[in-house]
């Protein structure tokens, strides 16, 4: 079967392009390589136009894919407060496009990448599914707006979907195929091993949370189990399983700085940490319970450690210290 790949030109569409490969499926990237990277398309016919614009339904039509992954959403929650427009167009308007192309042409199974950020600050850890839903900045904002499009679209026109609400992402192809890589890197395990490359000091936002030892606590989630996880959800609807929404992480939360002697065990490098002020809008701990993922689509992290992630993630950075090539069409 053939299934459209919005961002597959990306850090999580990219892994899970692969992932579609090894089970057999064909899948068709559609990306502007406004963010992601042609070399990250590995084995996959690309499209490269905008989804926003673009008349999907034709896509569809003449690709003759028979299901859609999304991943093509700006997805920066600094940038998303500074330009809701961006957002709310991208990720609400375009997305509404292409449901709107999804049942113009008839294809009906879709996965969508929601977020944790749906959730907002929590008031239970680890987060449940059915834990309330207030966003706090405008990706999450975003994000779920499309998540209640989807079910609407979904009793009305008949849309079978899976959104997947993806905890920390993070590390990379363990065969150093793909990355992370992203213009510009807000997140925490690239920038410390960056930072571990460049011999420049790390910056831990806030010292001061109610947490064992003062910084924020994650749920890193190795990017290849996402990717896995995309591929069950997506058999489970073929296989007739309802419309759902699932958590994404392995139930294990980190401290920042945890993360950074994790990276110093692994990169064999002393990191110099600056203490920073909080970045606004941290959530103290976000950790997620994934019970629904495990019993209903039988998923199970393959690299639940920590340290495999910082090991795969330091594998792809120490290979390519400047990411993907410019060449390649970013
Ligand atoms: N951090 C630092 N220093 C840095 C970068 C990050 O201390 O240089 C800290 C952050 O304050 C945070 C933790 O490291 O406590 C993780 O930060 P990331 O930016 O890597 O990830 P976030 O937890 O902010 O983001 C994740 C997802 C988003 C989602 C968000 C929900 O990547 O898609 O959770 O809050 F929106």
């Amino acid at each position: 079967m053939k299934v459209l790949v919005l961002g597959g030109a990306g850090y999580i569409g990219s892994h899970t392009v692969l992932a579609l490969r090894e089970k057999g499926f064909e899948p068709v990237v559609l990306d502007d390589l406004s963010r992601g990277h042609r070399a990250a398309v590995v084995g996959a016919t690309l499209i490269q136009a905008d989804f926003t614009t673009v008349d999907l339904a034709a896509v569809l039509k003449e690709s003759g894919c028979g299901a859609v992954m999304h991943f093509a959403a700006l997805s920066q929650v600094g940038e998303s407060i500074q330009r809701p427009d961006l957002y709310y167009r991208n990720n609400v308007a375009g997305g509404l496009s292409l449901l709107d192309a999804m049942v113009a042409s008839g294809v009906h199974y879709l996965i969508f990448s929601s977020s944790a950020a749906v959730y907002g600050e929590p008031s239970r850890v680890p987060i449940k599914e059915e834990h309330p839903t207030v966003p706090v900045n405008p990706y999450g904002a975003t994000k779920l707006a499309f998540e209640g499009a989807m079910q609407w679209y979904a009793r009305a026109f008949g849309l079978k979907y899976v959104s997947l609400r993806y905890f920390n992402a993070a590390g990379a192809n363990p065969d150093g195929l793909i990355g992370e890589d992203h213009q510009p890197e807000t997140h925490l395990i690239p920038l410390v091993l960056k930072a571990v490359l460049g011999s420049q000091p790390v910056a831990v936002f806030g010292n001061d949370y109610p947490t064992y030892d003062g910084t924020c606590v994650r749920d890193y989630i190795h990017v290849c189990d996402l990717a896995e996880a995309h591929l069950l959800a997506l058999q489970a609807l073929l296989a007739g399983a309802p419309s759902s929404v699932f958590n994404l992480g392995t139930g294990r939360g980190y401290s920042v700085l945890q993360v950074l002697e994790t990276a110093r065990r692994v990169t064999g490098h002393d990191l110099c940490i600056q203490f920073a002020p909080r970045r606004p809008g941290d959530p103290a701990e976000l950790v997620a319970a994934s019970r629904m993922a495990a019993d209903k689509l039988g998923w199970r992290p393959r690299y639940p450690e920590l340290e495999a992630i910082v090991t795969n993630a330091w594998q792809w950075h120490r290979a390519h210290p400047e990411g993907y090539p410019a060449e390649t069409g970013r």
